[in-house]
């Protein structure tokens, strides 16, 4: 599938959702960065097939070489600022619905917001509030065909291609997850979904916070999205899953 990002076949399969703006490049620095600085309208969607200054989470960079994974990030207006980190929780579960049922991968979602099939990460989320609260950009970072050499060295990682042996289709993917999320950022009634998902719950962690770590149990993910572990309420930081409680 050498040329499966199609903009029009995309827009056509978002019909009724907030999504009516999508731009597919072959090539940017990042398309999260490209929308925290041009914002857009409420449902800008932007689209990579390949980046050259791809952004992770915690000042990390996300690499991928072109042909094999989807980048795209998303522009939202009008939510609740309160709301900004349960976005980006809903955008995990977003694609975990949509890698099932395109995929039929069985992934879980470790906190707060990476798909991991097999243990592997398969995808990571971003979100970001841009300067001034006016808009909230969610960039989906997901490994669709990458062979074991393509992927980061370092990183636990797979693509749907290792983990299911299917090729599957980017524009069929990207549709399916972003039609998901259209329902996903309004509602709330998707918390216990995710809890069910989590395969951080129940596991003891390690929690690098920006003022030290935190081990323990993880025992709850909050209304407000925060994982409680060792009964601390933790809103930002970087989990590593260390082994499931007894
Ligand atoms: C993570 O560290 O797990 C988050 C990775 C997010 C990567 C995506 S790819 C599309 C968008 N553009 C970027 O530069 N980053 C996000």
């Amino acid at each position: 599938m050498a040329n499966d990002l199609d903009a029009a076949r995309a827009l056509a399969g978002l019909s009724g959702t907030r999504f009516r703006h999508v731009e597919v490049h072959d090539v940017l620095a990042s398309t999260q960065t490209l929308l925290m600085d041009e914002g857009g309208p409420d449902g800008r969607v932007v689209v990579a097939d390949r980046q050259t200054a791809g952004r992770g989470r915690a000042g990390r960079r996300w690499e991928s070489p072109g042909g094999v994974s989807i980048h795209v990030s998303l522009l939202l207006r009008g939510l609740p600022s309160g709301r900004a980190p349960l976005v980006s929780l809903a955008g995990g579960v977003a694609v975990a619905r949509a890698v099932e049922a395109v995929a039929g991968a069985e992934p879980e979602l470790k906190w707060p917001n990476d798909v991991l099939v097999d243990g592997r990460k398969l995808c990571g989320i971003l979100g970001e509030l841009a300067p001034g609260g006016g808009h909230l950009v969610c960039g989906i970072g997901v490994n669709v065909r990458q062979t074991a050499d393509e992927l980061p060295a370092g990183v636990e990682a797979t693509s749907l291609k290792l983990a299911t042996a299917r090729d599957v289709d980017r524009t069929e993917l990207l549709v399916r997850i972003l039609r998901e999320l259209d329902v996903l950022v309004e509602a709330t009634d998707w918390l216990d979904e995710y809890r069910r998902r989590s395969g951080t719950i129940g596991r003891e962690v390690r929690v690098e916070l920006s003022d030290g770590v935190v081990t323990g149990v993880a025992t709850e993910v909050r209304d407000d999205g925060a994982l409680v572990v060792a009964g601390r309420p933790i809103v930002t930081g970087d989990v590593i899953h260390v082994r499931r409680a007894e």
